[in-house]
């Protein structure tokens, strides 16, 4: 049985004092004896998110990370830094990064291995745009997604991996996919992962939706045979994620 995770990705939002003021009004709200629930801060916030998460159960996570291990990279951070600080979980290859921040499959997969070597979670986003869910080429194209960012990695590393599946034409329109569309491209991203490395790793490996999940399409998202959770944007800013959470 998988066990649920549900990450709030709070983007490019909320200062230091404010991302205190998010934390305290949510860290006693959500239930985490039965879900995984992370925070995904942006990079400034990471130390003193740790700390104010301190004796809960909350995880937190960074929103990207660069692939090197240290050197002259001026504006990047690094894995090693990324774990010393606390991270739990590292998103990579979100559509917004790859739109704007020139993130390709290729540096997702380099991210991927890194953030394993360093004992962290990757959150590996796929998803394709409205045109090409029009051409009817969504699944081959995120199935290609998938594959990139996985190669290289044994079936024990793949394991570890949480697969975010994000609907480019979803993500902060309002615009969800309904559960069968979202639960139907979950089922092939767990068949292509069965078709790398077998049915235990299919088995196993964890699979979000991302895309306009908010406190009241959560339940029937989140309880579709595929979805193990979800990728949070808006909603995880505010009251509403607890009840995301607590679906
Ligand atoms: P919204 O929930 O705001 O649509 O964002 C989804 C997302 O991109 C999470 O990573």
């Amino acid at each position: 049985m998988r066990k649920k995770i549900v990450a709030g990705n709070w983007k490019m939002n909320k200062t230091p004092k404010e991302a205190m003021e998010l934390v305290a009004m949510l860290k006693d709200k959500v239930d985490t004896d039965n879900v995984d629930v992370v925070f995904c801060v942006p990079a400034i916030n990471i130390l003193p998110v740790v700390d104010a998460l301190k004796g809960t159960n909350i995880a937190v996570g960074a929103q990207n990370v660069y692939f090197e291990e240290s050197g002259a990279y001026t504006g990047e951070i690094s894995p090693a830094m990324l774990e010393e600080a606390g991270v739990k979980y590292v998103v990579v290859g979100h559509s917004e990064r790859r739109e704007y921040f020139a993130e390709t499959d290729e540096t997702v997969n380099k991210k991927v291995k890194k953030i394993l070597e360093h004992n962290m979670t990757p959150i590996m986003c796929c998803g394709e745009t409205l045109e090409q869910r029009e051409l009817g080429i969504e699944i081959e194209f995120i199935r290609t997604q998938v594959k990139c960012g996985l190669a290289g990695l044994s079936a024990e590393e793949a394991q570890k991996v949480v697969i975010a599946y994000e609907p480019i034409w979803a993500i902060g329109t309002g615009k969800t996919a309904t559960s069968q569309q979202a639960e139907e491209i979950c089922a092939a991203i767990r068949q292509v992962i069965k078709e790398l490395y077998g049915d235990k790793t299919a088995e196993v490996i964890r699979i979000q939706y991302g895309g306009s999940v908010n406190g009241k399409n959560a339940a029937e998202l989140f309880a579709m045979e595929n979805i193990d959770g979800g990728l949070v944007g808006g909603a995880s800013l505010k009251e509403e994620f607890a009840q995301i959470v607590n679906y």
